[in-house]
This record gives C-alpha cells, sequence and structure tokens, in this order.
C-alpha cells in the first residue's frame, strides 16, 4: 500500500498533488513482498518446444530463428526436428511451436511424416495441457495452400490443445507473415505467463 495524503490535510491542492507523487515514486521502489510477482514478467525458464517440418531448410531456418529470439527474453526453447522428436515428450509439454512447410501436393515434408502420422492417429494422447500455435510454409500457387500448417492446427484443436496464436500461412515470401506470427506468439506468452504461472517440466 503507498500511502496518501488525505483531502483533509492542512495542504493546499498543490502541496497535497506534490506530497502524492513524491509518496509514490519513493514507495515504488521499495522491494516486493515475497509472495508478489511482476506482473508482466514470464515465470523464469518457461519451456517452449519448436517442432519443425522442413524439406530445404526454410521453415527449419524460421523455427531456429524464433528459438534464438525466445531464449534471448528469457524462455527455455528447445528447437526439434520432427523426426528427431519422441511423442512420449507431448506429455510434458506446456507450449509447442509448430512450424511446417507442405510438399508434393500438399503433404507433409518428410521429416514430418512419421510425427504426423502419430499424431493423426488413434494412439495420440489428449493435449488439454498444451497451448499451442502454428506457422504454415507454403505457396499460394498451389491448391493446397499450406496444408501440413493447416493439418496440424486443427489436429491440435481436435486432441484439445489451447491454440495461444491464430495460425499465420506464409507465402513465398516469409520475412513479414514470420515477424507477425513470432510477434503474436511472444505477446501471447507473456499473457499465458501472468494468467497461468506455468513453470519449466522437469
Ligand atoms: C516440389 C514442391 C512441392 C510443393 N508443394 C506445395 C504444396 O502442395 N502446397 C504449398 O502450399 N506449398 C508447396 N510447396 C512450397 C513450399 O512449401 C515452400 O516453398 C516452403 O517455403 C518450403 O519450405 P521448406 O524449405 O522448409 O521445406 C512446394 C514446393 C516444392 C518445391
Amino acid at each position: 500500500m503507498v500511502p496518501y495524503i488525505p483531502e483533509n490535510a492542512p495542504f493546499t491542492p498543490a502541496q497535497r498533488a506534490w506530497l502524492n507523487g513524491f509518496l509514490a515514486g519513493l514507495f515504488s521502489t521499495q522491494p516486493l513482498p515475497s509472495n508478489a510477482s511482476a506482473p508482466t514478467a514470464s515465470p523464469p525458464g518457461l519451456k517452449v518446444t519448436l517442432l519443425f517440418g522442413s524439406q530445404t531448410g526454410t521453415a527449419e531456418g524460421l523455427a531456429r530463428e524464433a528459438g534464438r529470439r525466445l531464449n534471448a527474453e528469457g524462455f527455455t526453447a528447445r528447437v526439434c526436428s520432427m523426426d528427431a522428436y519422441d511423442p512420449a515428450d507431448l506429455a510434458q509439454e506446456h507450449v509447442l511451436l509448430v512450424v511446417t512447410s507442405t510438399y508434393g501436393e500438399g503433404e507433409m515434408p518428410d521429416n514430418a511424416q512419421r510425427f504426423w502420422a502419430f499424431l493423426s492417429s488413434d494412439q495420440a494422447p489428449p493435449l488439454n495441457h498444451v497451448h499451442y500455435s502454428v506457422l504454415a510454409l507454403g505457396d499460394s500457387s498451389y491448391p493446397t495452400f499450406c496444408q501440413a500448417g493447416k493439418a496440424f492446427d486443427a489436429r491440435l484443436e481436435a486432441l484439445g490443445a489451447h491454440r495461444l496464436h491464430p495460425r499465420v500461412d506464409c507465402d513465398v515470401d516469409v520475412e513479414a507473415p514470420f515477424t507477425q506470427w513470432y510477434q503474436g506468439v511472444l505477446e501471447a506468452l507473456k499473457t499465458l505467463s501472468v494468467a497461468e504461472p506455468l513453470r519449466q517440466a522437469a
């Protein structure tokens, strides 16, 4: 509680305003009580897993860039190719970011096939404990524009995961949509951190 000068105190309005400002400044420098947390700070080390599916490296590069930026923001980001990811780890995830391109005629890139086969099967677990967002890469000259990313987005939702930020679809020029997606995810993560203080999984 910051003390203040009541209206009936023997000061002019200008004096009272100055004193109230002085007191507010003085008390704002006091340490917070030990059970209080700064309202906008993310919990240190909040774990974020970025999974990429990529045929020629573009999605991988963007996933790694997002991971680097999130680590610089104080999160603990792990960037992993989908074919190197153990689906058993899904039980430990709090935040899952999927960055994938589309290949063939609306198909998964090669390194996403195995994980997608699992996720789209009856074996996939409920993911109500997971917050997620998808960055989809593609080329709008294909009728199945960004189909792989759309499929991940829909399947994660169907498994009960919570969409942290809407999917963003990148056409040939990926830079601007990537920045838009990353900024949206970052803001959502900060909000999520305040509302739901998730801790890094052991
Ligand atoms: C052979 C081939 C097939 C593709 N098929 C699709 C497609 O079906 N739908 C789509 O949206 N983009 C398609 N693309 C575009 C890629 O998804 C896009 O170039 C993407 O940025 C590549 O990312 P990556 O390097 O991470 O694989 C295709 C590209 C190639 C070369």
